[in-house]
């Protein structure tokens, strides 16, 4: 089976090219660079010894993806692809609005032409806003409450409506929650741009002393200890749950929608602690006010993925924070050499 994977360099993408590969499948990587180096692409034949054919192409740009098309026989697309930084979207929204949904709607029109029928969506736990209750079922009311969240919806909403106007379409809805760690190697990771904005990316750049010190956005939340909780997941559960979704999709289940967590909620100051003890490096913390548009509580209820794909998160929060830290301690300016 020939998988085409839309921002495979990145974060998830790379790590789930690996678990691909390793499976037996066939790659072709689309990849803009924009938030990702060439250099992951060495790295994934590396580490799985395969050399997936790659394309520095723009999804967004039709003609260039015909090309895709027209030269590998594609059998199913995993779609990464997307500008992903929350803060960033909500003063960029047209960036965020004309990547993440034209890069979708090429796709969706070269499938029509191409007769590709599998479909693998990366969404988010955003699409939850602020849910009322945890753990977070798939069937919970989804909002938005910035331009980045909205662009998971809307294609979420695209994605319903293509099934009803093709029940021969095979589509998988994947809600990620928090992703953290990185491959056992520690030769790939996330490599944010710039000053990180999620926790995890920020912890391990002031352990290794490129930031001063984690600001903790606010102890005043109605949780444990007070400050957020999430439910934070190794990526290498995620690679995995990509492959089972896949396997899914073979058994033509038309619109199937899984939550991607652990189901265990764990608190700003639980995370610090852990990567402490982990790393044996001390992170220096101050507590500071809310960042807007933050929630209380989110983690998931995954027992349904557990039920319908055999899948369930088997990483725990030590080992996220070991492998989160060897790949930033061997690799402390990224992937720059
Ligand atoms: P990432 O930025 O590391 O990876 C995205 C990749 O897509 C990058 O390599 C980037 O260069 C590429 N890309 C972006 N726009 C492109 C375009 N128009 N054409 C070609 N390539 C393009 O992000 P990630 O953390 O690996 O996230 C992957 C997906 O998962 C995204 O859709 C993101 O919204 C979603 N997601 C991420 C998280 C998270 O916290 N990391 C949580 C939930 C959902
Ligand atoms: C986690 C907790 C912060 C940084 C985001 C997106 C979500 C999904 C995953 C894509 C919160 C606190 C953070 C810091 C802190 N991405 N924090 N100091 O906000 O749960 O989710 O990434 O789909 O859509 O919104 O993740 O890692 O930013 O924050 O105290 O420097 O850590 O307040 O409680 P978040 P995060």
């Amino acid at each position: 089976m020939r998988v085409l994977v839309t921002g495979g360099a990145g974060y998830i993408g790379s790590h789930t090219c690996i678990e691909l590969l390793e499976s037996g499948y066939e790659v072709v990587i689309v990849d803009n660079l924009v938030n990702s180096d060439k250099v992951v692409l060495e790295r994934i034949e590396e580490l799985s010894g395969k050399k997936p054919r790659y394309y520095d192409y723009d999804v967004t740009d039709m003609e260039k993806m015909k090309l895709v098309f027209e030269e590998n026989q594609i059998d199913a697309i995993i779609h990464f692809a997307a500008l992903k930084a929350v803060g960033e979207s909500v003063y960029k929204p047209v960036e965020y609005y004309s990547n993440n949904l034209i890069s979708t709607l090429v796709l969706f029109k070269l499938m029509k032409v191409y007769g590709v029928k599998n479909f693998v969506f990366s969404s988010s736990a955003t699409v939850y806003g602020d849910a009322k209750t945890c753990p977070i079922l798939e069937d919970f009311p989804r909002s938005a409450t910035n331009p980045y969240g909205r662009t998971k919806l809307i294609i979420e909403d695209m994605l319903m409506d293509l099934s009803k106007a093709d029940p021969s379409l095979n589509i998988a809805l994947l809600r990620y929650f928090n992703p953290i760690g990185a491959h056992k190697s520690g030769k790939i990771g996330e490599e944010p741009n710039g000053i990180p904005t999620n926790l995890m990316p920020y912890i391990t750049k002031v352990a290794i002393g490129k930031l001063e010190e984690v600001s903790v956005f606010g102890d005043d939340y109605n949780t444990p200890d007070g400050t957020g909780v999430r439910d934070f997941i190794h990526v290498l559960d995620l690679a995995s749950g990509h492959v089972k979704a896949l396997e899914k999709l073979c058994e033509n289940p038309g619109l199937v929608i899984y939550n991607l967590g652990t189901g265990n909620g764990y608190s700003v100051l639980d995370l610090i602690r852990a990567f402490s003890e982990a790393s044996g490096v001390e992170i220096p913390y101050k507590i500071v006010g809310r960042r807007p548009g933050d929630i209380a509580t989110c983690y998931a209820d995954p027992s349904k993925a557990e039920r319908e794909l055999g899948w369930k998160a088997k990483y725990e929060l030590k080992e996220m924070c070991e492998d989160s830290w060897r790949w930033q301690s061997q690799n402390p300016n990224g992937y720059l050499k």
